[in-house]
This record gives structure tokens, sequence and C-alpha cells, in this order.
């Protein structure tokens, strides 16, 4: 028995691996017969798996979380260094990287001023519900808990994470749900028969407020919505959406929560995806791209008037915010968070990520114009999804064996590209691309390439 992962066969691994890794989202039958996937080794936009094939990497990380790239030396020295200093103290003490990364990320985020850390995406949603519902009973007398969220959106994986995620299939099998939670339609425009209306963002919008008054404005304390909806299918809200949805939510005193778990850090070409609609939400929530996988970090963070409805009433004890976060003290988190800031910050990635990602749309909409199977292209900066259509009148979705077939041609080429996957029961037909924040022109020419050759194949 040893404990010395370097001196470990990858033949062994394997077999370790097959016999006892319960891997997510996965089907497991077919690992009885062939080895899992594993891999080993990255740097920059690249891995090597265990059988030292090298790909290319369009998904960082396969869930559009290391932005800055693999192999990064200072990520791990900042939390080696860190970690040898101080790994963890619970987090109703502060500690260095804490205080200074809170006060980093608050200067990128004009009008918001407290950050509470934790671990995962659906972790940072779950405090912002709790916080919302906590302000039910502290102002309201408990009536205005319900969270509306948006068909398409996800926003994790936990029981109530689910409960506001607009995603069928996701939440099949994983009911009864958490109470309290209420869906509004999307604002496809490609989606939806209206979606040529020159107001279509305001239209889309306003059935956000219809689904308000049929609940009743005062039983509604917030909304949370993704500023472009990632594993829904790469959704770009419409002209106007966004500031009337902002414009709703002031109305009848509604917090709007920003879920920017895939959009934050950078990956649409500005810090945050709401940046781009010019509004001020009320609570954002942020996690992969925070430490790019070099530590597990998420952030809830709030404006002070938000925290302020916590702090004011110290005479009541039960008034503050209760919530416990464990690893929410590990200081790993901030102190590679740091780090990842700084190399945007240094090596001007925001603007990498806007030049990059307008050609990689560019060569995308070449593709479209190839391709009759190409329906929509759809995206922000190094965020870009590729909607593959039987039939481009109709926009009937193409069965999601093609886009899966599409997926595995690019993987056998030595391409990672991500897809919707699991997600509804007849949209799952769009291929994500989201490379890392470095990416040059010649590996988003090797991505689309990729593409193309699978879809000559294919369509
Ligand atoms: C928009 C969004 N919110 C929340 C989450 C949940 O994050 P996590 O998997 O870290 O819990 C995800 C994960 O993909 C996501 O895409």
């Amino acid at each position: 028995m040893s404990y010395d992962v370097n001196n470990y066969s990858l033949q062994q691994a394997l077999t370790d691996d097959r016999n006892h890794v319960w891997h997510h989202l996965t089907q497991h039958k077919p690992l009885e017969h062939q080895d899992p996937l594993m891999i080993v080794e990255g740097k920059g936009m690249r891995v090597l798996d265990a059988q030292g094939k090298e790909y290319l990497d369009a998904v960082s990380g396969g869930v559009w979380t290391v932005n800055v790239g693999y192999g990064r030396e200072s990520i791990a020295n900042a939390v080696r260094d860190q970690l040898v200093k101080l790994n963890y103290f619970a987090n109703s003490a502060g500690s260095l990287p804490g205080a200074m990364f809170a006060q980093q990320l608050i200067a990128k985020m004009p009008g918001m001023s407290r950050v509470y850390y934790s671990n995962s995406g659906s972790e940072a949603n779950e405090k912002a519900y709790k916080i919302v519902r906590q302000i039910a009973h502290k102002k309201y007398g408990g009536k205005k808990h319900k969270i509306l969220y948006r068909d398409r959106d996800y926003h994790g994986t936990t029981i109530t994470a689910l409960s506001s995620t607009g995603q069928l299939q996701r939440k099949d099998q994983y009911g009864p749900f958490t109470p309290g939670f209420v869906e509004f339609p999307h604002c496809s425009a490609y989606h939806s028969p209206n979606g040529g209306d020159a107001d279509f963002g305001i239209q889309a919008a306003q059935t956000m407020e219809a689904t308000i008054l049929r609940e009743g404005a005062d039983t509604v304390g917030a909304v949370v919505i993704e500023p472009i909806t990632a594993g829904g299918g790469v959704i770009v809200p419409p002209q106007g959406y966004m500031q009337e949805i902002r414009r709703i939510c002031d109305k009848y005193d509604i917090l709007l929560h920003i879920d920017e778990v895939v959009c934050g850090l950078g990956r649409t070409g500005k810090w945050f995806g709401y940046q781009h609609f010019d509004i001020v939400p009320d609570i954002v929530t942020m996690a992969k791209g925070v430490a790019s996988g070099y530590a597990a970090i998420s952030c809830t963070v709030t404006t002070e008037a938000v925290f302020n409805d916590f702090k004011d009433d110290a005479s009541d004890p039960m008034g503050y915010f209760r919530d416990i976060s464990t690893f929410g003290g590990c200081t790993a988190g901030p102190a590679a968070a740091l780090e990842n800031m700084r190399i945007i910050e240094e090596e001007n990635l925001l603007q990498n990520v806007q030049l990059m990602g307008a050609y990689l749309q560019q060569r995308l909409e070449a593709l479209a114009d190839k391709y009759k199977m190409v329906g929509d292209i759809r995206g922000k900066g190094l965020f870009q999804g590729i909607e593959l259509v039987q039939d481009r009148a109709s926009r009937e979705p193409v069965d999601e064996s093609v886009a899966a077939a599409v997926a595995a041609d690019c993987m056998a080429q030595g391409v990672i590209i991500g897809r919707t996957n699991r997600s509804f029961e007849r949209h799952n037909n769009t291929l994500c691309l989201s490379p890392a924040l470095i990416a040059s022109q010649s590996e988003i020419d090797e991505i689309v390439n990729a593409i193309d050759a699978a879809l000559a194949k294919i369509a």
C-alpha cells in the first residue's frame, strides 16, 4: 500500500478508478469494458490523458473553469505558501488572503460591497437564497419569500439549487423540490415566435412581471438569472432585457440576484457578464473561474444595503446571517483567487477575450454559411454556442445523438468541445465552446477546424 501518487502506475490508477470511483454525470456500464478518460497533465490549453494522447481543451476543464489555463506555477506557489503559513481557520475570523481578495473583487464590481465565501456555485446560490429568505422573515413577516427563476437557467446541483433550475431533465427523478421557487419564461429570441420583434427584450422581461403579478408582488423576494444562460444553450439576453428586469425588480422591491458562476471573472470579456448591460444587481454569485480550479472557492457578493439588513439591529440575537460554511475558511481559495486575478490583469486577458471572442464568432459564422445544420451561433467573448438543427426554417433541433457525434469526432481529432447534455427533452443540441481566456488565434483555428471536419462527416 502506498500513498505516493507520484509512484503510481497509470494502469493501476485506471483499475482502481474503475473499481472504486463514481464519476459525475456518467453512466458507468460501459466502464465495465473500457477505461475511463483519465486526464493526467495540463499546460496552457492542452491536456494529456493516461494513454499519452494530447487534447486541445476548448471547454476549460470540461465545465468552463480553468480560465487562466493549466500549469500556472505562480498560483500553485501562492497556494503552497499560504497553506504552509495558515491553511484554515473558521471564517468567523478573518484571513489575510480573504480580506485582500474581497477588496480586489469589490474594486471590480462598482455598487457591490460584501463578500461571503464558500466552495461551489451551488453553495454560493444557496447562501443567496438564505439571505433572501431571512430578509423576508426579518422585514416582511415571512411573506416575501418566493424566488423566481427562469426557464433554461441552471443554478446548481443541490436540491434547492435544482429547485431554482429551469432544466427539466436535470431535475427529473430528484424531486420533490423545495417550495417557494417559481419559474418564468426564457428570453431566447431563437426559440420564441416573436423573437424577431424589435422590442422582444422588453416583451421577454415583461413575462417576468406577469409572473410576479400572478404570484403577488408581496410574496416575491428575489429573481435569480444567469447573465448569459450557459448550460441551457448559451442564450444571450436580447436588447433591453436586463435593464427591464432591473426596472421591474425595483418597481416591486425585489432583489436581483445574478448567477455569474460561469460568466464571472472574464469569460465574456468583462469581469462579469452583467457588466455588459449597465445594471447593478443586489446579489452576485460566482465560482468556477474565481480561482480557475486551482482551489475550490465561491463567493456570494451583496450590496451594502443587503448586508445592512443583517447588521443594523444588534439587539436581535437571531437577526444576523447565521449561515455556516466550514470550508469557507480555507485560505487556499482566496490565495489562488488573488493570483488568478493578477494574471487576468497583468496578461490583459479581458482584452484577449474580446479580440479572440470576436474572431471565434466570425469563424463560427462562416461555418453557419457552410452547413445548413448550423442553425444559430450565439455568445459573448470566449463563450459561444452552436445550435444544430434538422431544418433551418422550422428550427427543429437535431437529435442529441448528432451533437454527441460531433463532440466525439472532435475528441477523436484531439479537441475537447462541450454540448448541452441531459438538460431538456428536445434541446440537447447546442455545442458549447469556452476555451481558456489565454486562447490564441491559432488555437481558435484548431478548434473551429475540428468542428468543421466533424460537421463535414456528420452533416
Ligand atoms: C450558472 C451556474 N450556476 C451554478 C452552478 C453550480 O456550480 P457548482 O457545480 O460549482 O455547484 C453551475 C455549474 O455548472 C452553473 O453553470
